[in-house]
């Protein structure tokens, strides 16, 4: 799976891209993450990447025409690599899109190469997302500065779901219950109005019965 990101922005991917597992799954080979820095497809000297609005209003909106330039040719570099034309989509991230989810997460980690777009929140030229974009992606009801932080949500939550991302074979499912591991009983000693009241955090007698059809219930009944 590769993913590349078109961005004003490419240093912010730095950090999140060289630490963790993403970085391992980098050397495996199983993923590539690269940054594409929008300003290279301009063609004037101030290297223009937006502009005001039609109809006037505040901040300023992204051009079309350097972001067209560079999905085309990410695409044409991908077909070339692969023969046999790569599955591809093309994401414009912005807070007007469809709601990103888990199971978009999954489709998506079938795919060859996801192609991101990471707008800003004043807005892109709408042509992009009727003319460039698959897809217009969200990730949650809150308005974010730009879709950087967005794109790296989504290169998370598509990585983990490739077949050897995950140390278990089963942890991309994991997590979906309340986990407890060492001390079985925690002891905190609170100061409560001159009074030092002690208290004792308790790990659920049932998970440390070894039976596990009742820890498998619990599980469902703790998700
Ligand atoms: Cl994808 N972009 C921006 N700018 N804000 C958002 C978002 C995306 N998803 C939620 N808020």
């Amino acid at each position: 799976m590769k993913f590349e990101i078109i961005t004003i922005f490419p240093d912010i991917f730095k950090g999140f891209v060289s630490e963790s597992l993403l970085f391992k799954a980098q050397k495996k080979k199983l993923i590539a993450i690269k940054t594409h820095y929008l300003r290279d497809w301009t063609e004037d000297r101030h290297q223009t990447v937006d502009g005001k609005p039609y109809g006037g209003g505040p901040g300023l909106v992204f051009k079309v025409e350097p972001i067209f330039k560079a999905v085309t040719a990410l695409k044409k570099k991908q077909e070339s690599r692969s023969k046999n034309q790569g599955k591809t989509k093309v994401i414009l991230f912005s807070p007007r899109g469809k709601k990103f989810t888990n199971e978009l997460a999954k489709k998506w980690s079938k795919l060859d190469q996801l192609i991101f777009i990471c707008g800003r929140y004043e807005g892109v030229d709408e042509r992009v997302a009727t003319h460039v974009a698959d897809e217009v992606v969200s990730i949650g009801d809150y308005v974010l500065n730009g879709g950087e932080v967005a794109a790296m949500v989504v290169i998370e939550a598509v990585a983990r779901q490739l077949p050897g991302f995950m140390h278990d074979a089963d942890s991309a499912t994991k997590d979906d219950h309340a986990q407890y591991t060492k001390p079985e009983v925690f002891r905190i000693k609170k100061q409560e109005s001159r009074s030092k009241k002690e208290e004792i955090w308790r790990v659920p007698k049932v998970l440390l019965s070894g039976d596990h059809k009742k820890i498998d219930e619990w599980r469902k009944r703790n998700k």
